[in-house]
């Protein structure tokens, strides 16, 4: 449907911009600016700019921007009319309908909503004072839920009746038939009224991000089948697509820069109880691809504390992929066996799960635990075993090699040697041009197609981190860089280091180099194509202080070589050599030397 220009700079006009946007991003003001990280990619320093009196939002690092209504339709993923839908009720702003049909779907989605919410309101009543209640009531403290938790998230009880809900929405002029769509109350057979779809349940409303209320899960109290009841597939929710509790944890999911995804209803509770408020449950279906992309609207990093058991391991190896194709970085949360996350906060306390958060696996590391335990188990035979190995490594972004070929090594007993022989012989990926292309360096391979990776990384750090660039500028040579495109964008911000702190500075740099401004947006991509991700600060430091070591054993090398074959050379004409050259080349050697082992990991 369309609205017209005039309702939509009124629905313009009565939202600020600042404050609206201020309820999702954390914002400072900055000049004329309010300034933020941007919830539409993953950034450590803030780029995420809104510009309260042109109206106008503005991501430097993303380069998202637009008005109010394209923050909402980015962020909820609504079409435009939906989105200028949510704006005009939060300002009071009328709505003219224009096409029937499209109205007629929405105004039963709108009937759904209410529908949802009067029972949402019933069944809360009924827990906090109804008769009839008190085993429902009982059934709340022995799970140790609180008052304030019970308000909170509007837990509700359905009475052991089968029409109390029934006559609640007759009593306020509901239209039963909708009630029905709404999965609350089934028709009977013959045809002669309707009947309570939910008796003697706990009741767990779910709402969407938009405030409505759109399912239910009903969970049994005394062990009936099935433990939980839920909403089925309506007009307003399909199963797989909403997030229990994420309209509430997008809030500190952003601040915290980080979201916990656990399987059950009670386990997220208990973690908001504990002021994990970050926290959302997956509603026991499979995590699906719907849920990652909307989980990476508010934060790259995920934190998967799924059940300790094989199934529970399965679901999280899966959601591993499944967060990954969303862009998203996945945080592996291991819990005792026959533990959930309710059971454990509520026996070791909020500190024990924090401790669990701290010391969550990264992704890379559950996954190749899984596979290094199906090789051991397999005996496979050391070449076999390596070479195995070495294709999950290799699998891996660049960046990770090195780091988990160690790990790999070490756990499966083998010479990290032996890894490396098969991924020089089998891994295309390694006949990249190596660090070092300045004068005097042997190149080991010819360059590729392919960008050189080594260039696009190190700028893919700064640029994440601008500040690093007046750090690392004195270490790493511009001609460290192959490609003369990527070493003008270098040499530009090293020339500029001093006033580089946000992405936006790195942009003002560049200027109007159109070229240069889109190559640095797609370094700042985290989707799998660039192949680069720095999950934070340490991380790109570690990578930028590894390229220097690397650069300065690269100089030592050739410094090695040169002496050592001026050394041969004497040594063939029987001329004399000189005691510091001597000297030089018995240290140059055992660093040398040092270094190789230390590299193999043999020490
Ligand atoms: P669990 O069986 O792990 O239950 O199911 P739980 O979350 O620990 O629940 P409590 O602590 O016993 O109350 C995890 C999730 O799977 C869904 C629910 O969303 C539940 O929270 N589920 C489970 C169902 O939808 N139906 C069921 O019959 C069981
Ligand atoms: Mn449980």
């Amino acid at each position: 449907m369309r609205i017209d220009q005039t309702t939509i700079r009124e629905i313009l006009a009565r939202t600020d911009i600042g404050t609206f946007i201020g309820t999702y991003v954390q914002l400072r003001k900055r000049g004329r600016d309010l300034v933020g990280l941007c919830p539409f990619h993953g950034e450590k320093s803030p780029s995420f700019h809104v510009h309260p009196d042109s109206g106008y939002f503005k991501c430097f690092g993303c380069q998202k921007g637009g008005d109010v209504i394209k923050f909402v339709m980015e962020l909820e993923g609504l079409p435009f009319p939906e989105a200028a839908r949510v704006l005009a009720r939060r300002a009071g702003v009328e709505l003219a309908e224009e096409d029937p049909a499209a109205a007629r779907v929405r105004g039963e989605k709108e009937q759904i909503h209410a529908v949802n919410e009067l029972a949402a309101s019933f069944y809360h009543r009924t827990l906090r004072l109804g008769a009839g209640a008190e085993n429902a009531r009982a059934y709340v403290a022995k799970r140790g839920l609180r008052q304030e938790t019970v308000d909170a998230f509007k837990i509700g009880y359905a009475p052991d009746t089968w029409n109390a809900l029934v006559a609640e929405l007759q009593s306020n002029g509901m239209d039963l038939a909708i009630a029905e769509k709404a999965y609350l109350i089934k028709a009977r057979s013959g045809g002669n009224g309707y009947y309570d779809f939910y008796r003697d349940r706990l009741m767990i409303p779910t709402y969407a991000t938009t405030g409505e209320c759109i399912a239910f899960g009903g969970r049994s109290l005394d062990g009936q089948e099935p433990k939980y009841l839920n909403t089925g597939a309506t007009p307003v929710y399909t199963k797989g697509r909403g997030l229990y509790a994420l309209n509430v944890a997008r809030r500190s999911a952003v601040d915290r820069e980080a979201l916990v995804v656990v399987e059950g209803y009670l386990d997220c509770i208990a973690l908001h109880e504990a002021g994990f408020t970050n926290a959302v449950a997956s509603l026991g279906t499979a995590f699906t691809p719907e849920q990652a992309t909307e989980l990476r609207k508010y934060s790259e990093r995920i934190f998967v504390c799924f059940d300790a058991d094989t199934a529970g391991s399965n679901a999280t190896a899966k959601s591993i992929d499944t967060l990954g194709a969303a862009g998203c970085v996945a945080f592996i949360v291991q819990l005792p066996p026959g533990e959930d996350p309710d059971t454990f906060v509520r026996t070791n306390g909020a500190p024990a799960f924090q401790k669990k958060l701290d010391d969550a696996l990264p992704w890379i590391q559950f996954k190749l635990d899984r596979e290094i335990s199906t090789i051991l188990a397999k005996r496979l035979p050391p070449a076999q075993a390596a070479q195995t190995a070495e294709t999950l490594v290799s699998a891996l972004p660049r960046v990770e090699w090195d780091k988990w070929r160690v790990y790999v090594a070490g756990k499966l007993g083998l010479a990290i040697d032996d890894l490396r022989a098969n991924r020089f012989v089998n891994n295309p990926a390694n006949f990249a041009p190596r660090i070092g292309g300045g004068a005097g360096m042997v190149r080991h391979v010819a360059p590729t197609a392919e960008p050189p990776s080594v260039d696009r990384e190190i700028l893919a750090a700064l640029v994440d981190e601008p500040a690093l660039v007046a750090e690392f500028a004195p270490l790493i040579p511009s001609d460290v860089f192959t490609d003369e495109r990527y070493r003008e964008i270098y040499r530009s911000l090293c020339a500029a280091a001093a006033t580089l702190v946000t992405a936006s500075d790195v942009y003002a740099v560049l200027g109007d180099d159109r070229d240069a401004v889109e190559r640095v947006v797609a370094l700042q991509k985290t989707d799998r194509s660039s192949q680069i991700r720095f999950p934070d600060s340490p991380a790109r430091r570690a990578y930028l202080e590894r390229v220097v070591e690397r650069l300065t054993e690269d100089d030592l090398e050739r410094r090695f070589r040169e002496l050592d074959a001026r050394i041969d050379a004497a040594f063939a004409s029987g001329a004399a050599i000189s005691t510091e050259d001597r000297d030089e080349h018995r240290k140059l050697s055992t660093d040398r030397e040092s270094r190789k082992r230390k590299r193999l990991g043999t020490r």
